[in-house]
Formats: C-alpha cells, sequence, structure tokens
C-alpha cells in the first residue's frame, strides 16, 4: 500500500491548446511554488499553493525551485534500437539493411528480449519518458517482454509484434497466419491489462505483402480499440520503391488507407514526403503524424513541414524514433523540432512544442483521461526537473529570472524556451509513474 504524495515544486502543464507560433501563455498552467496531490490510488488529487500544505496524513516531498511537468509522450521509438543508436554513414534503406536488421535479429532469444526490455524501459524514465508508443521486432517474445516489463513498472505503454514478410533477412520475417495466429495471442493476453495497448505494427509498406497489410486491417476491424503504428514517406528513395511495389497506390499514405490502416488510433512517423491530398486524408481520418527530428536530421531524411500539417488540421506528436534518432530525451528531441521547424520558417514555441509531447500526444491518441497533464484524476506520471544544470545553463536561467544585474527579466516562455533547449536527462531528478518513484 502506498500513502498520500505532496510534492512541492514549480508545476507546468496545459490545460488547453497553445496558439500556434505564439509565445502567450493561453493553454498554459503555471502553477510555481505549490504541491502537486497524489492519492493512494497513484492518482493526481488536485494542487495547493506552497503555502498551504496538505495535512499530516500526506507524505510531504519538498522540490521546491525544481520544474515538475507530466510525463513525456514518446509516440515513436524502437525497443531493440539501442543497440544501433548512432551509427554512421548511412541514409534509411542502407541504414535498415546494414545496422538495424542485424541487430534486431538478437531479439529472438528470450532472454536477450526481457533484457533488451527492461534496459530500454528504465532508460526512457531516466530521460523523463512515462508513456511510449514502441516497436519490439518481429519476434513475438519481444512483445511479451516489453508488455511484461511495463506493467512491472506501471507504465503505460503501446505496442505489438512487428509486422514483415518480405524484403527482410532470414529470421526477421513471419508470414500472414502465423503472424495473425501470433497478434491473436498477444491481443487476447495484453490488450487493456495493466497499462498496456495492443498496437497493430506494420513495420512499414515495403516489408509487408499486400496479405499481409489486409491481414492487419482485418486485426484493427475485429477488435475495438487496437491501435496501428508504422512509418510514412520519410526519405526519398523509400517514396520510390513504394511506389514501384504499389502501382496501383495513389501514394504511399494510400497504401495504408486503402488496407484499413488509418483511423484515430493511427500513429505514422515521419511524414515528410506527403502531399496535400495525404494530409486531408490523414486529417479525415484523425490520424497522427509523430515528428522525429533528431532521426530526420542523422538519416539526412528531411525536414518535416509542421505548418502545413497545422493549415490542414492533422495532429503532430514528438517522438525520439531511435535508434535512427540520436536520444531518448524528449527535450533534446523538442530543441531539434525547433531547429528544423526555424529552417522551415517557422518559429516553434516552446509551449506548443511541450503541449505536442504531453497533453497534445495524449489527446491524439484518445489517452487524456489519463495522461499528459498535471490536472485531478489523471495517472500521476510526472516528472521533476533541475531547471538548470552547470554553471552555462544555471546563469542563462538566472538571466531569465532577472538575476543578472544589467539584464532585464524575461518572461515564462523566455525562461521555459532555455530550458527545453539546454536540457537533457542531467536535468531529470526523478520520474513517478502512478505515483511510484523511479
Ligand atoms: N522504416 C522502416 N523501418 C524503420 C526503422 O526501424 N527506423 C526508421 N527510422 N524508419 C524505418
Ligand atoms: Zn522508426
Amino acid at each position: 500500500m502506498r500513502g498520500k504524495l505532496a510534492l512541492r515544486g514549480d508545476l507546468l502543464d496545459f490545460s488547453g491548446t497553445p496558439l500556434w507560433q505564439s509565445r502567450a501563455t493561453d493553454g498554459v498552467r503555471w502553477r510555481p511554488d505549490h504541491w502537486l496531490l497524489v492519492d493512494d490510488n497513484g492518482r493526481i488529487a488536485g494542487a495547493l499553493p506552497g503555502h498551504q500544505p496538505p495535512g499530516e496524513d500526506w507524505q510531504k516531498m519538498d522540490h521546491s525551485g525544481r520544474l515538475v511537468m507530466p510525463g513525456f509522450i514518446d509516440t515513436h521509438v524502437h525497443c531493440p534500437q539501442l543497440d544501433v543508436i548512432a551509427s554512421h554513414g548511412t541514409g534509411l534503406l542502407d541504414w535498415l539493411n546494414t545496422y538495424t536488421f542485424p541487430a534486431e535479429r538478437r531479439f529472438a532469444d528470450p532472454a536477450a528480449a526481457q533484457a533488451g526490455a527492461a534496459l530500454f524501459l528504465d532508460s526512457l524514465l531516466e530521460h523523463g519518458t512515462t508513456c511510449a508508443v514502441v516497436f519490439p521486432t518481429v519476434h513475438k517474445v519481444s512483445a511479451e517482454s516489453l508488455f511484461e516489463a511495463a506493467a512491472e513498472r506501471g507504465m503505460c505503454v503501446l505496442a505489438g509484434k512487428v509486422l514483415m514478410d518480405r524484403h527482410a533477412p532470414d529470421g526477421l520475417r513471419d508470414d500472414v497466419a502465423g503472424a495473425e495466429r501470433d497478434c491473436e495471442d498477444l491481443i487476447h493476453r495484453f490488450h487493456g491489462q495493466a497499462r498496456n495497448r495492443y498496437t497493430v505494427t506494420v513495420r512499414f509498406a515495403a516489408t509487408s505483402t499486400r496479405e499481409q497489410l489486409a491481414m492487419a486491417g482485418r486485426l484493427l476491424a475485429r477488435h475495438e480499440g487496437l491501435y496501428m503504428q508504422t512509418h510514412v514517406a520519410e526519405n526519398v528513395d523509400e517514396v520510390k520503391w513504394i511506389a514501384e511495389l504499389f502501382p496501383e497506390a495513389r501514394s504511399y499514405l494510400d497504401v495504408y488507407a486503402r488496407h484499413g490502416l488509418l483511423n484515430e488510433r493511427s500513429v505514422l512517423a515521419h511524414g515528410i514526403w506527403l502531399d496535400a491530398e495525404d494530409r486531408r486524408r490523414l486529417a479525415d481520418a484523425g490520424a497522427q503524424i509523430a515528428f522525429c527530428p533528431t532521426s530526420n536530421l542523422f538519416l539526412g531524411s528531411g525536414l518535416f513541414d509542421w505548418q502545413a500539417a497545422v493549415d490542414t488540421g492533422h495532429a503532430v506528436t514528438l517522438a525520439s524514433d531511435v535508434g535512427g534518432g540520436t536520444s531518448l530525451s524528449m527535450p533534446r528531441t523538442l530543441a531539434e523540432a525547433y531547429k528544423v521547424q526555424m529552417l522551415r520558417g517557422t518559429r516553434l514555441s516552446a509551449w506548443s512544442a511541450l503541449h505536442a509531447a504531453t497533453r497534445g500526444a495524449a489527446q491524439a491518441l484518445g489517452l487524456d483521461h489519463e495522461i499528459g497533464h498535471l490536472g485531478e484524476g489523471a495517472m500521476a506520471d510526472f516528472v521533476v526537473w533541475d531547471w538548470a544544470v552547470g554553471a552555462a545553463a544555471r546563469h542563462r536561467d538566472a538571466v531569465a529570472r532577472g538575476e543578472v544585474p544589467g539584464l532585464a527579466a524575461q518572461d515564462l516562455h523566455a525562461r521555459v524556451f532555455a530550458w527545453m533547449t539546454l536540457a537533457d536527462d542531467r536535468n531529470r531528478v526523478a520520474t513517478y509513474v502512478a505515483g511510484r518513484r523511479h
């Protein structure tokens, strides 16, 4: 039995959607020096000003002067790819063949899959991420290990066995009938168990036959509430290859649409090389694009057009895409997102970036009753952060707070933007999942 917890710090989350390209605080909920109250079921019970602590029956944790935010939601990341993060010299298709496919074979071994899942989820927590949409590997045991490790930690994880029945090496291919059986068994055992959600996981159109894509669509139609994840329009050579493989499709995205894979619980990574019609279909379906800036830069894939997504009205969330991406840290991911958008002439605000990585992602996943904010009734998935680590960052934070003589104090956006740009896992002090400290 855990008791009731009150944790003091500067509370930052979102009560609404910030205005695009604006530093105004619309939708921002800023409660400096407050007690965050967590009940004994691991849910948020409210907040009180710092000078009004709750009674004796609340265990107190004083993190005064630290930032407290909802745990980040990473909407696209690969568990087995901690093996290949930071591998040199290739674009997407070469990178898959040279580094990634060979490494993923290791997860056929149950011991490797279990150790890999534990390392991966503990690393997410160390980086301040409490929920993720995750690719394991084609091996059933890799999905089982991930779901079991998530349940042990109380984490909300969306995942499913990767489907790939062609254009992959030996040891990494399944077949339609076997994959369907494995998926049915995994759905039965894990979907809605603990905080796990089963996610039909098509690696990308190139590694599934039409028959397998159709089977994935049937799974989604057969089982209410399943999620779907895949990659789309990441790299120019990839887009060309998909057009050759599926000449009947209008576009890469259309391959998924034709097989019943687009709905409001679909998470498609990248979406750099989409056109206006594709974006409209995403908006109509209520599907989201997971923008993966560190991966898009590292693999030289391209610059995602967030403005076009806003104009069309489909959701955009933020993702590390490790191991194509270079860090599990969401602050680092957001900092790179800002830079990518600058290259496109868009001034991403700290508010829009942080919202997309917390409450916006929760909304896009239909999970904002449970995660993504510090409102009453939400699960107590939150992270305590140092505002600054190291002399230079501490100085920058002091400038923002108006403590450096000769320089005027800055507004809240300026301070939070500097934090987002400079922070990483060194800033993380504690991660709480359902009220339990990790
Ligand atoms: N497309 C298909 N598989 C992958 C993958 O593992 N990473 C990335 N970034 N793109 C992919
Ligand atoms: Zn990916």
